[in-house]
């Protein structure tokens, strides 16, 4: 059986199977270490980075929801240098392609940050967030404007050196593809999508909003559907590779992302859930392809009879 995943292009990007861990819900790797063997996976993305140390939002930050949980952590992090130093050493980067997530306020600030990264021999990528509903300055806006998100793309490939970069897309825009479009044509090696929907929940006895920042990030199975829609969307409108997330909780959904043409998935908020998660889902794809006698994922991917 043929797991593996080789992203077409010049990205030199290589997969051991299909799941890599998403952004900010699987720490810097290193925590999720006792809870199974961290080269088994596909690959991690690690928590959201900044140039400085971010102290992110007030709590409460997290609330469940059915079938969900809206975050508004803010991007709290110990700074890039502190990352470098202190957590990448520690992770087994010869086995396990580790991807940096980053964050910044312009494109000249992603550029900077990218080339701090890029030097980094342990980094595999740069997964570049263009799409946080939960900070006030960028975030969001840079994901909702096709000029202003080709400009930070085209930062960020400008500092990348050979390093692939990956731009995270925002479900809460208009049309998924323009936005889309715009990063492929700025450079953009891959493209992984979605982040999180931008919602909200209250509490009607203590007349308090559920989290601080009143607004936040919905996730969880609640927005697959919206997911697999983006996801089919911007497969179907670039050529670059794309890498599927949202709301992924089997392995069933992890074959409907590549279904509808994803590479290569990521894994969230089912984290939460349970530590050893994505390493259980890695052995349980392969059972599953075993049923389904899928003998190749590339023969599988993008397959949907329309
Ligand atoms: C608590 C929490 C923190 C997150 N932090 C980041 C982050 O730092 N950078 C980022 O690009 N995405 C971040 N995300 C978004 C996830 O990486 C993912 O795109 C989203 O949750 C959808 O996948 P899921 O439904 O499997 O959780 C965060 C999500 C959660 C739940």
């Amino acid at each position: 059986m043929n797991m593996n995943v080789t992203l077409p292009g010049s990205t030199g990007l290589q997969f051991k199977n299909p799941i890599l861990t998403a952004s900010g819900t699987f720490g810097y790797g290193v925590e999720f270490a006792p809870y199974g063997d961290l080269t088994s996976l596909g690959g991690i993305v690690v928590k959201g980075l900044s140039l400085e140390p971010r102290a992110g939002n007030p709590m409460p930050r997290i609330a469940e929801t059915p079938c969900g949980m809206l975050n508004a952590v803010g991007l709290q992090n110990s700074g890039v240098e502190t990352f470098i130093t202190e957590k990448l050493p520690k992770l087994p980067t010869d086995e396990l392609p580790v991807i940096a997530n980053i964050y910044a306020c312009d494109p000249a600030e992603f550029g900077e940050l990218t080339a701090v990264l890029a030097a980094e021999k342990g980094i595999a990528a740069i997964e570049v967030n263009i799409s946080c509903p939960n900070v006030r300055e960028g975030g969001i806006l840079f994901g909702q404007d096709a000029t202003l998100a080709a400009r930070v793309t085209e930062a960020v490939k400008k500092a990348a050196g050979d390093k692939p970069i990956i731009i995270k897309l925002s479900p809460n825009v208009t049309d998924i593809t323009t936005i889309a479009k715009a990063v492929e044509g700025a450079g953009a090696d891959v493209i992984s999508c979605i982040n999180t929907l931008s919602g909200m929940g209250v509490d009607i006895r203590t007349r308090k909003p559920l989290i601080a920042n009143v607004i936040g990030g919905l996730s969880g199975p609640a927005i697959k559907p919206v997911a697999l829609r983006c996801t089919h969307q911007v497969c179907k409108a670039v050529s670059i590779p794309v890498i599927g997330m949202g709301g992924i909780a089997s392995a069933e959904d992890v074959l409907e992302f590549i279904l509808v043409g994803a590479h290569a998935v990521q894994v969230g908020t089912s984290n939460f859930l349970r530590p050893d998660f994505s390493f259980r889902l890695v052995k349980e794809l392969e059972q599953l392809m075993e049923k389904m006698n899928i003998t190749d994922l590339e023969e599988f991917r993008g397959s949907l009879k329309l």
